[in-house]
C-alpha cells in the first residue's frame, strides 16, 4: 500500500479529515480519525549494527529519510538522506575513509554532516552552514543503532536496553520484520492476549479452557505493565516447547513508550523467556520490528533456537496479515472505529503514552492501576 493512499489520514491530532467522493457513503460509518502518533523527539532503532558494515544504509524513521554509516572513528552516524548541493540521496553514494561521498559531484561529509571536500574547488569546502548535511543524534547499543529523527534534540527518555543479552545461561535470537500497520496498532498487537487464542489458535492458547485469570495493570510514568496471574502453562506448541513438564506461568506484558514492547514468561523455576521488540515507525502506516528473544530453558538451547525462529515467524506472519487487513480497512473507511471491552487491557494505555510522548508531557510521577478478570 502506498503512503500516498493514506496521506489524508496523517493528522497526528486525530482531527476530522476531508472524505473523498469514493468514501462519502462510508464516511458516515466511521469517526474519520486514526490513532496515529508522531513522537518525533525520541529514540528509535534505524538499523542493526551489522547493516552498517556494507556501506551507507538508507532508513526512514517517522517519515524522515536518513542515511547511516560509520565515520572515521568507527562511530555510527546518521544524516538526512539528501545532499545539500542538489538533493541527490546520499545513500546512493559511498563511504571513503569514514566520509560519505555523494554520487553526483563527489562532495564529502563527515559523521557530523560537515562538508569536508568539494572536488575541483580551489578554496576547499569552506565553512558554509548551507553546505552541511543535517545530522541526527545517534546511540549504538545492543547491536542496534538508535537515532532521534529530530536534529539537535536531547530526548526526555533514554533508549531501551535489552537486559538479558549478556546474562549467563541465556541465549538470544534476533529478527527484523515489517508490518503494514501504525506504531499504535503494531504495539497493541504485540501486547494483546485475547487474539492469541483465536488468530494463533493451537500455537499458544486454545479456545478457552474456562480458567479465570487476573490481569493487573500498572502504568507508571512512560511505561505500562500488565501481569497475568493464575494461568497454567498454555497447551499450544509454544508452551510445550518452552516447558514440556508444565508448571505455573508468570506472565508480564510491558510497553515502554514510545516504541518498545516486552513479553516475559516464566514457567516453573527453570524456564524464562523475554520477547523484546523495538518498534520503528517508518511512517504513519508502516512499522519495522527489531525483535530479540532471550531465553533460559531446560530444553537444549540449540534445539529451541532451531525451532523458535520458524515458529515465531509463523506467528508473526499471522499477525502481519491481520494488521495489513486492519490498515487497509482503516484506509477504505477513511478512519477508525474502536469498540473496546475490559479485555483490551493495554490498548488505551499504549495510546495514552504515545500521545504523551508526542507532546513530551512530564508523566514521571503519574501512576494508574487497575485489575481485570479474563478467561483463558
Ligand atoms: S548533488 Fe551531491 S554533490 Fe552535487
Ligand atoms: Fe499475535
Amino acid at each position: 500500500m502506498s503512503r500516498a493512499e493514506h496521506e489524508p489520514d496523517f493528522d497526528p491530532e486525530g482531527a476530522p479529515r476531508e472524505a473523498n467522493t469514493a468514501t462519502v457513503p462510508l464516511a458516515a460509518l466511521t469517526r474519520q480519525r486514526a490513532r496515529v502518533a508522531r513522537p518525533l523527539k525520541h529514540w528509535y532503532v534505524a538499523a542493526t549494527s551489522e547493516a552498517l558494515r556494507a556501506g551507507p544504509y538508507a532508513s526512514t524513521v517517522l517519515g524522515v529519510p536518513m542515511v547511516l554509516f560509520r565515520d572515521a572513528h568507527g562511530q555510527a552516524a546518521a544524516l538526512l538522506d539528501r545532499c545539500p548541493h542538489r538533493n541527490v540521496p546520499l545513500s546512493d553514494g559511498q563511504v571513503l575513509k569514514g566520509e560519505l561521498q555523494c554520487p553526483y559531484h563527489g562532495w564529502r561529509f563527515d559523521g557530523a554532516g560537515r562538508c569536508t571536500n568539494i572536488p575541483c574547488r580551489v578554496e576547499g569546502p569552506g565553512e558554509a552552514k548551507a553546505r552541511e548535511a543535517t545530522a541526527f543524534p545517534v546511540r549504538e547499543q545492543d547491536g542496534l543503532v538508535w537515532v532521534v529523527p529530530s536534529p539537535g534534540v536531547t530526548p526526555m527518555l533514554e533508549p531501551y536496553r535489552f537486559r538479558l543479552l549478556n546474562e549467563p545461561g541465556y541465549a538470544t535470537v534476533s529478527q527484523v520484520v515489517e508490518a503494514e500497520a501504525s506504531l499504535y496498532a503494531a504495539t497493541e498487537n504485540a501486547l494483546d492476549v485475547p487474539h492469541t487464542a483465536y488468530l494463533h489458535r493451537g500455537l499458544f492458547r486454545g479456545e478457552g479452557r474456562g480458567i479465570a485469570i487476573t490481569a493487573k495493570v500498572r502504568r507508571e510514568g512512560y511505561s505500562v505493565a500488565c501481569e497475568y496471574i493464575g494461568e497454567p502453562r498454555p497447551p499450544g506448541v509454544v508452551g510445550q516447547l518452552l516447558s514440556p513438564s508444565g508448571g505455573t506461568v508468570t506472565h508480564f506484558d510491558r510497553f515502554h513508550a514510545p516504541c518498545v514492547s516486552e513479553v516475559e514468561y516464566r514457567i516453573g523455576d527453570e524456564n524464562h523467556l523475554v520477547v523484546a521488540t523495538a518498534m520503528t515507525p517508518v511512517d504513519d502506516w508502516h512499522t519495522r520490528l527489531y525483535a530479540k528473544v532471550s531465553f533460559r530453558l531446560r530444553v537444549p538451547h540449540a534445539l529451541v533456537s532451531a525451532l523458535l525462529k520458524p515458529l515465531a515467524l509463523m506467528i508473526f506472519k499471522q499477525d502481519a496479515r491481520v494488521l495489513k487487513r486492519q490498515t487497509d480497512a482503516v484506509a477504505r473507511f477513511g478512519g477508525e472505529q474502536f469498540a473496546s471491552t475490559e479485555l483490551d487491557v493495554m490498548g488505551k494505555h499504549i495510546w495514552r503514552l504515545l500521545r504523551a510522548a508526542e507532546r513530551e508531557e512530564p508523566l514521571h510521577d503519574h501512576v494508574v492501576e487497575e485489575t481485570v478478570t479474563l478467561m483463558v
